[in-house]
């Protein structure tokens, strides 16, 4: 979702995870992304997000065994890990998140990818995206946007509008807490150098999250974001699908 590159069609079959098929190197790369994150992150992350880690029983020693993960993610909010082969086309993508399914590869990069990849892996997908999931008003927000999304499947200039607001938001928004600004956003904290930019560079604009603004602001890929949205609670996300529900009606015609 949200790439350029042709995306996966609807699979089929239900993937699993071939967990005996993770080398060594695998467990190495996924030690070495979480130590480096986890100390990035440290006084940079969002509470919720810290506490979501441990709901879902993320450690450094072991890649996820997204089984136990789904069992986690139930109890908490519903939310299941559904396994895809990696990006998905727009359609089967909010269908997924409106069943509370989050689509998640389990490929992981190799050690000299450390630093880059072009395409999310597992450790962007779970690590990023799934504490998150396990908040309760952020997953009711998940699910509201597609809900929003699948009306307007067939028009593409809601579908791209409604890219910026999950691109601002669950890729790479931030959040106020205590009066601190914090990460919450999936691509943002998969990324040790975007972590330290979107907190702390002087000049990148932190705008308090307003849907409107959002959806006229287009976004770019493969870069550091040119700006930051700065929501004040996971509740405002929520509250404000009515708005975007409205805006989306009156911009996408
Ligand atoms: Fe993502």
């Amino acid at each position: 979702m949200l790439e350029n590159r042709t995306p996966y069609e609807f699979p089929t079959e239900a993937m699993r995870q071939e967990y005996d098929s993770y080398t060594e190197e695998h467990f190495e790369v996924w030690r070495l992304l979480y130590e480096k994150q986890m100390d990035v992150l440290k006084n940079r992350a969002s509470e919720a997000y810290f506490e979501g880690l441990k709901v879902c029983g993320f450690t450094a020693n072991k890649i996820p065994v997204l089984d136990h993960v789904n069992e986690n993610l139930m109890a908490a909010t519903g939310w299941q890990l559904y396994v895809v082969p990696g990006l998905i086309a727009d359609k089967p993508f909010f269908e997924f998140l409106h069943n509370k399914h989050f689509p998640v590869t389990t490929w992981l990069r190799k050690l000299e990818q450390l630093e880059y990849l072009e395409e999310p892996d597992m450790f962007h997908d779970v690590f990023g995206h799934v504490p998150l999931l396990s908040n309760p008003h952020f997953s009711e927000f998940m699910k509201g946007l597609a809900a929003i999304s699948l009306k307007h499947i067939n028009n593409p200039d809601a579908i791209e509008l409604m890219s910026r607001l999950y691109w601002f938001t669950v890729e790479f928004g931030l959040i106020k807490e205590n009066n601190q600004i914090k990460i919450y956003g999936a691509g943002i904290a998969s990324s040790p150098g975007e972590s330290v930019y979107s907190i702390e560079d002087p000049n990148v604009p932190r705008i308090p999250y307003d849907v409107k603004t959002i959806l006229q602001t287009p976004f770019y890929k493969h870069d550091f974001q040119k700006q930051y949205f700065v929501i004040d609670s996971y509740e405002q996300l929520f509250d404000s699908l009515d708005e975007l529900d409205r805006c989306i009606e009156e911009m996408a015609n």
